[in-house]
């Protein structure tokens, strides 16, 4: 590969807490009487807390104060935390723990480049608190993607140019952010077909291949 540096998405390419986000938030809308389902979800993939909240209510049939969406999004963040609280470095995929160590052995810098403001405690659960080179997330930016800010300063952290370094993202937001700040990407999961994404993976060992 010719790439020197691979940023990772988080949430949906390294480990499955997209689906956790989806339930937390499932939750929430049922909660107020908001219709929401996982095609509505879809659209929140990379998007950061705030914005995901603002997009569900898109749908409510009446307006929040600023207080009470941010009470809305403290109680979705309590029940996401409670079920990241269960996740273990078990929840690592075979295929995603042995793609890491081949890269890692094949001297390649690796970073995440997640908008989650939970970014360190996931880390964490799953052991990988120390494995990654660089780790740019939700607590370290001011716009979220599809800026391409997170991307950005992830590279800046490995000390590669964005045309030496992959991106890997599961969200359509994602692969737009990657490509607004110059780099390559492979797309992953719900991304997979897009057709700005350099590559389409259908596991993250593809990787291994380009
Ligand atoms: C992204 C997820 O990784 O993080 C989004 O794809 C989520 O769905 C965003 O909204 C922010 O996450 P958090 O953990 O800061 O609420
Ligand atoms: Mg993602």
């Amino acid at each position: 590969m010719k790439y020197r540096g691979i940023i990772f998405d988080l949430d949906g390419v390294v480990c499955s807490t997209d689906e956790y986000h989806y339930l937390a938030w499932k939750a929430l809308a049922d909660r107020l009487g908001i219709p929401f389902d996982r095609e509505r979800n879809s659209l929140l993939r990379g998007v950061s807390r705030m914005d995901s909240l603002r997009i569900i209510l898109e749908k409510a049939d009446r307006a929040y104060t600023d207080a009470e969406m941010a009470a809305f999004a403290e109680e979705k963040n309590a029940l996401y935390r409670e079920l990241l609280g269960r996740m273990s470095p078990a929840d690592l995929s075979d295929d995603v723990r042995a793609t890491l160590d081949a890269l890692r052995a094949d001297g390649k810098r690796l970073a995440i480049g997640s908008s989650s403001k939970n970014t360190p405690f996931i880390l964490e659960r799953l052991g990988l608190s120390d494995f990654f080179d660089a780790v740019a997330d939700g607590n370290c930016i001011t716009h979220s993607k599809p800026h391409p800010e997170v991307f950005l300063k992830a590279a800046e952290m490995l000390g590669l140019a964005p045309c030496d370094c992959l991106v890997v993202e599961d969200a359509h937001a994602g692969v737009e952010a990657a490509r607004r700040g110059g780099f390559d990407c492979a797309a992953i999961g719900d991304a997979r077909d897009d057709a700005r994404a350099a590559y389409s993976l259908d596991r993250l060992s593809d990787l291994l291949g380009i």
